[in-house]
């Protein structure tokens, strides 16, 4: 009795094992050639508005390209992408990008009062309206957290990042307009929706440029 149980216990592991898409990061290499052009080599991107996908966290580079694929993240460039993969090319390109070294950020141009007051908002968010420190959620370095699918930001290009908090921040505008402007809100439960709706362009700017020289 004692041996049939083991006997099913292995049954059962062996089918949850064969059931899990493995993820081969060769093949995801392969798949990369046609992401090269804008997302650059190794994923390390030189254009201010594409985002660094080198260094980051395979469980959310996935949800990403899935949900391109869905447009449940609207945005026509990687929409045009996403459609011609698979479930397992998106595995195999997450595996391989996870697998990269992000090259060192810079903020091109900031001064080093806009780095401070960027700086003091990722750590200490804004009491007077109770924005979120970024630090709680994305950490010390702006690595993030992969089990909570919190992305890393740290080093990523501060155009890209400036647009991506203006888009979850565009929720909470378009809500007091009634307008209907695109808008980023594939945001669990609006983790980041929440977060980014009372700041300024300013503020927006200094986060972005500090967030480019974490590392
Ligand atoms: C023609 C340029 C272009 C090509 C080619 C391209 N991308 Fe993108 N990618 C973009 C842009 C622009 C964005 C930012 C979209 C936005 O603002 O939401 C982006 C965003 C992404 C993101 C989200 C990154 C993040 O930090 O949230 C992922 C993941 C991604 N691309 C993967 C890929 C993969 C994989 C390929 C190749 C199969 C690819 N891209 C090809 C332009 C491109
Ligand atoms: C409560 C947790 C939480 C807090 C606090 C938080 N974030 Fe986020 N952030 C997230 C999650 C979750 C995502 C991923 C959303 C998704 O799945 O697409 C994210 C995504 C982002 C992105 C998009 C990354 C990319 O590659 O496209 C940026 C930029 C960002 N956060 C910056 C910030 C900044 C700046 C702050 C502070 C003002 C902040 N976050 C505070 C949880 C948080």
């Amino acid at each position: 009795m004692t041996q049939f149980k083991h006997i099913t216990a292995l049954a059962i592991f062996l089918t949850s094992i064969s059931g899990f898409a493995a993820s081969d990061i060769a093949a995801g290499q392969e798949k990369a050639q046609t992401c090269v052009a804008c997302h650059g080599v190794n994923g390390n991107s030189v254009v201010p508005t594409f985002p660094k996908l080198a260094g980051q966290h395979a469980s959310y580079t996935l949800k990403q390209l899935k949900q391109f694929k869905s447009k449940e993240r609207d945005n026509a460039i990687m929409y045009g992408q996403a459609l011609a993969l698979t479930d397992q090319d998106m595995e195999n390109l997450a595996a391989y990008y996870a697998a990269q070294t992000a090259t060192p950020g810079m903020a091109m141009g900031a001064s080093a009062e806009k780095l401070a007051l960027g700086k003091k908002l990722y750590n200490g968010g804004k009491l007077s309206d109770g924005t979120t420190a970024c630090i709680a959620c994305h950490g010390v370095n702006g690595k993030g957290i992969p089990s909570a699918k919190f992305p890393s930001i740290a080093g990523q290009q501060s155009m890209y990042t400036a647009s991506q908090l203006k888009l979850f921040r565009q929720n909470a505008i378009n809500q007091q307009l009634g307008t209907a402007d695109p808008v980023r809100n594939n945001d669990y439960e609006g983790m980041m929706r929440n977060v980014v709706s009372k700041l300024s362009n300013d503020e927006i700017d200094a986060l972005s440029s500090y967030i480019a020289t974490l590392k």
